[in-house]
């Protein structure tokens, strides 16, 4: 790739601005590691950077608004005369197509998330030539068939990409020490309000072979957590014997779909060996022990097999998490967003997991507003958000996507004004349950990841935003999370210094919580020396 390294003389620093989702966090990780190879260098400051880089996403309108403000804001300071290329990058491209470039005339290039191998390439091309035509500037997956032989071998230069991930030991220590594990791309579940399957393309399984191996390299580099990245995590399955690559080694492969989660499996099944996302899991977990932290996100709430609770619930440092969208509680609204599962499923699943994992906790995602969506369906999701007691729920109002089938076929019909309340409302509830939920840690000892010294002990404040004041709050506080993902504040004891914590996993007795928080304090080491106090597992939740 030598003639993708920027020309030289030509000046190189890369800011890059990542919206959205993990996925994209990982993308933006791995378009740095690519360019850094090239000898590009990275710069917070976008008033420093030759090469402007916006990852954007499409999932909701609010999003993707962000995208278009930057590239407005870019194109005023093009006009006054400055130099820089623009490069938007990520699901808004993708969905927009070619015609982003001729309505944007600032833009210089554009790549999809499925097209990022060629990323470097793109950026060449502008930086050489200003009147590069535009197939040298523009890469998106656009027409290509979602299920075709190219788009299959196009792939494999993805995994490529994943593959050459450099691990950067000079990262934020908490932040070096946690890392994302693509195992699946793209998804083919077709939820009718969503952009995702149009945008990163049919659900592609990375062979389990490079999965473990790149989470070893990750080990290797100091790496205590892991987070395994899918859309529908639950959904990988990988049939040995298939699928092989240009190397002779195996290579990503299409998913299976619905059938082969359901009694009797799938046709291409037969006669081989099958790895599933219980055995995938089971083989990290024992494979790589340096990894204390394994997680995934995100679970679809259909075909989640008691295989997959046995695994958790027998390894030790599998995190009780379950990151498990539910999106309504309504049967009809289900339907209508053709999620494919009913609230009595969803119900069955969350008493399972629980039934396994006694301490679980659960995280919810709903959508409110959704077309018809009437105060009975609402009061319906209120029921499920109080029955399923999630520790969290992300919330949003619906968004109208182009290129889905509900915005093509259903009417955005809820007002604004009613979205909005139901947003409120929902939100307060969650509070109320998220406060029960945090206070039954109070007294428990809870093992934390140390990640940040506290945004709030920085600004020099309390808790505030998360609900919760100290007025004599330390000076300095650190924050984490335990394996539940709760987040937990502690203050740093006297003669410590936050380097000597953050990215350590430590001990932390809880005395108080609020809706969002655990506020503890770290165990002294002669505490520690006793018997570990078990607080109900030992994953450290
Ligand atoms: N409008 C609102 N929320 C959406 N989500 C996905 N698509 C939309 C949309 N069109 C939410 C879902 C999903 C999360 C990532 O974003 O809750 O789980
Ligand atoms: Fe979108 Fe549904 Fe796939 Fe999630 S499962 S990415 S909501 S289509």
């Amino acid at each position: 790739m030598a003639e993708s390294s920027p020309p030289s003389g030509l000046s190189r620093r890369v800011f890059l601005e990542t919206f959205g989702c993990q996925m994209n966090e990982l993308d933006s990780e791995l378009v740095r590691g690519q360019l850094a190879a090239l000898g590009y260098s990275f710069t917070d400051d976008p008033h420093a950077a030759d090469v402007m880089l916006y990852n954007t996403c499409a999932v909701r309108e609010q999003a993707e608004n962000k995208a278009f403000s930057r590239v407005g804001r870019v194109g005023v300071w093009k006009e006054q005369g400055r130099k820089v290329v623009l490069g938007v990058i990520g699901c808004v491209p993708e969905r927009e197509g070619e015609a982003m470039i001729r309505k944007y005339p600032q833009i210089d290039l554009l790549c999809g998330p499925g097209e990022l191998d060629r990323l470097p390439l793109l950026i060449d091309n502008a930086l050489r030539t200003e009147a590069a035509s535009l197939a040298d500037r523009v890469a998106l997956q656009g027409n290509t068939t979602r299920r075709s032989a190219a788009y299959e071998a196009a792939q494999d230069n993805l995994e490529a990409l994943d593959l050459s991930r450099a691990f950067d030991p000079d990262r934020a220590a908490a932040g070096g020490r946690s890392a994302y594990v693509r195992i699946t791309r793209g998804c083919n579940k077709f939820c009718s309000y969503c952009v995702v399957p149009n945008t990163r393309g049919p659900e592609i399984h990375r062979p389990p072979d490079a999965i473990v191996d790149e989470c070893k390299r990750m080990a290797d580099g100091g790496v205590i957590e892991v987070t395994l990245l899918g859309q529908t995590v639950n959904h990988y399955r990988y049939v040995h014997g298939l699928s092989v690559g240009a190397d002779g080694r195996e290579a990503p492969q299409f998913g299976p779909g619905g059938g082969a989660f359901r009694a009797g499996g799938s046709e291409p099944d037969v006669g081989h060996r099958v790895t599933t996302f219980a055995d995938l899991l089971n083989r990290i977990h024992d494979e790589v022990p340096s990894i204390r932290r394994l997680r995934f996100v995100t679970s679809y709430p259909r075909d989640f097999g008691d295989d997959i609770l046995q695994v958790m619930a027998e390894c030790p440092r599998i995190c009780r998490y379950l990151h498990l969208p539910a999106q309504s509680g309504s049967n009809r609204i289900l339907k209508l967003m053709n999620r494919g599962y009913t609230v009595e499923d969803y119900l069955d699943l969350a008493r399972r997991a629980r039934r396994y994992l006694p301490d679980v906790s659960l995280a919810g995602d709903f959508i409110v507003g959704f077309s018809s969506e009437t105060e009975e369906d609402f009061e319906q999701t209120r029921q499920l958000l109080r029955q399923v007691r999630f520790k969290n729920s992300f919330i949003f109002k619906y968004s109208p996507r182009p290129g889905t089938a509900a915005f093509d076929r259903m009417p955005d019909d809820v007002p604004d004004e009613v979205k909005r309340r139901r947003n409120n409302e929902l939100l307060a509830l969650q509070a109320e349950v998220s406060a029960a939920v945090h206070g039954e840690y109070v007294g428990r000892t809870v093992e934390v990841f140390v990640e940040q010294v506290s945004e709030k002990a920085r600004k020099g404040g309390g808790g505030v935003e998360l609900g919760w004041t100290r007025p004599d709050s330390a000076e300095r506080q650190m924050s984490g999370r335990t394996g539940g993902d709760l987040i937990t504040v502690f203050d740093l004891p006297d003669g410590m210094r936050p380097e000597g914590l953050l990215g350590q996993i430590v001990p932390v007795r809880v005395e108080a919580a609020a809706p969002l928080l655990l506020v503890g304090s770290l165990l002294s080491p002669t505490e520690r020396a006793g018997p570990m106090p078990l607080s109900g597992d030992r994953t450290g939740q």
